[in-house]
């Protein structure tokens, strides 16, 4: 049974593999003038983090505005569909996925999909406004916010197809993904000349993620594919460690040993930083990929993270205070733990600048700031 299920996977896998083949060098033999066209008319958006590291709220950021067509985590149809996989070899069919995206080709979702008729069978549809919106859903009453259950209600029945003329329609197009765990696999998206891609890699306190997993029950088949990377069944001291490396990573050759094509193209941000100052933060990102703030938007940036708009499940669940929250794994994560997961993941603390501690005392002491200074070389923009 066993035998047969993975070689039934195994087809799949080499049927998406074959296809990720065909579609680059389709692309490759494309009519130059098409991917010029496209060139430069967008600007293509990737918020690369990991789990429980304030993405969803950085994502956010870029969804409430109008001229941006955002999808939250597309990168799960994939995992979903191959959950016996290894996440090095998922970065292929992932990559190609948000190459496809960017491009408004929502065709390449299909294979990971079992029913691709309605926008309201994409994981997360209705966190997206451009989804919500009456362009796309005549029904929508959507106004500067989107209301998720409104949206949910009114809007999943839109056929599938729409995705991709709505997202013709915006100048930029945002991803997040947190299942990227490695940043050389990106390099073909960077060089790439019809997109025009900008990297948010957005990292946090692993002592904040590891405790804000323990209050979040949904990441069990994430963890069973990541422990893969060590030969580990699931197993969360080598998910720590195996994301903690990957931010290093990532950053490291970003940063680091830059390559010219990653010029302009990647910013690291920490969300400590961000919620201590979100709007100024968030209109250095604006900046970063081409779009203005509005003084609307700063009102709604201040409100959103100091827990100033309603925390209704329906809208914005995620308006709190963001510092507050930001710090609170010093209450209730257990010194034990913390002492564990400052073991792990110990280069990657002194390389972004977390503060490791020696006890509890210093944990619960809210005076004694964790944060130290930005590292020196924290973005590639000149
Ligand atoms: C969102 O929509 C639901 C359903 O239409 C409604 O009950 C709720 O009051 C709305 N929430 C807000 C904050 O407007
Ligand atoms: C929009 O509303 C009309 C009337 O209530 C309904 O018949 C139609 O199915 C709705 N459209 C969608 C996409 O839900
Ligand atoms: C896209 O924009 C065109 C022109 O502004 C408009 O007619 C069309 O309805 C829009 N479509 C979607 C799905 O946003
Ligand atoms: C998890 O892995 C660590 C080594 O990385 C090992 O010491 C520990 O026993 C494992 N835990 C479980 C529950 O398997
Ligand atoms: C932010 O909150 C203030 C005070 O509650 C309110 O006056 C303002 O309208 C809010 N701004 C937005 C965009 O929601
Ligand atoms: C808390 O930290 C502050 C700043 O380092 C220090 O002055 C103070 O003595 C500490 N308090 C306790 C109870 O350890």
């Amino acid at each position: 049974m066993s035998g047969k299920c993975s070689t039934y996977l195994k087809c799949v896998l080499c049927m998406v593999l074959v296809q990720v083949i065909w579609q680059s060098s389709w692309h490759i033999y494309q009519a130059p003038n098409q991917r010029i066209k496209t060139r430069q008319t967008k600007t293509h958006l990737l918020i690369l983090s990991s789990w429980r590291s304030g993405s969803s709220f950085v994502g956010q950021l870029f969804n409430q505005n109008p001229d941006v067509f955002y999808l939250i985590e597309p990168a799960w149809h994939v995992w979903n569909r191959l959950p016996q996989e290894t996440p090095e070899l998922l970065h292929l069919p992932v990559r190609d996925l948000i190459r496809s995206i960017f491009l408004c080709d929502m065709s390449a979702f299909k294979p990971y999909m079992s029913t691709s008729k309605y926008i309201g069978n994409l994981f997360l549809w209705h966190e997206s406004r451009a989804l919500c919106s009456s362009l796309v859903c005549p029904n929508s009453t959507l106004k500067d916010f989107i209301n998720r259950t409104e949206c949910g209600k009114k809007c999943g029945t839109v056929p599938f197809k729409k995705l991709e003329d709505a997202c013709r329609n915006y100048s930029h197009v945002v991803v997040k993904a947190v299942r990227i765990l490695n940043l050389e696999v990106l390099y073909p998206l960077l060089k790439d000349p019809s997109l025009n891609l900008k990297i948010i890699h957005l990292v946090r306190d692993p002592r904040a993620i590891l405790s804000s997993r323990e209050s979040f029950g949904y990441l069990n088949s994430d963890d069973v594919i990541v422990s893969k990377a060590q030969r580990s069944t699931s197993n969360i001291s080598v998910v720590m460690e195996e994301i903690c490396k990957a931010q290093v990573q990532i950053y490291k050759l970003a940063s680091l040993n830059s390559q010219p094509f990653l010029k302009n193209r990647y910013i690291m941000v920490r969300y400590e930083d961000l919620v201590r100052s979100p709007v100024d933060h968030t209109t250095e990102l604006y900046d970063y990929i081409g779009l203005t703030v509005t003084t609307k938007f700063k009102s709604w940036t201040y409100n959103v993270s100091h827990g100033l708009i309603p925390n209704d499940k329906d809208l914005m669940p995620f308006s709190e205070d963001s510092v507050k929250v930001a710090q609170q794994w010093r209450e209730k994560l257990h010194f034990s733990k913390v002492k564990q997961v400052q073991k792990l993941c110990k280069q990657e603390m002194e390389v972004f600048g977390y503060q490791l501690i020696e006890s509890e005392r210093e944990q619960k002491n809210m005076s004694l700031d964790l944060l130290l200074p930005k590292p020196d070389k924290f973005e590639w923009i000149t």
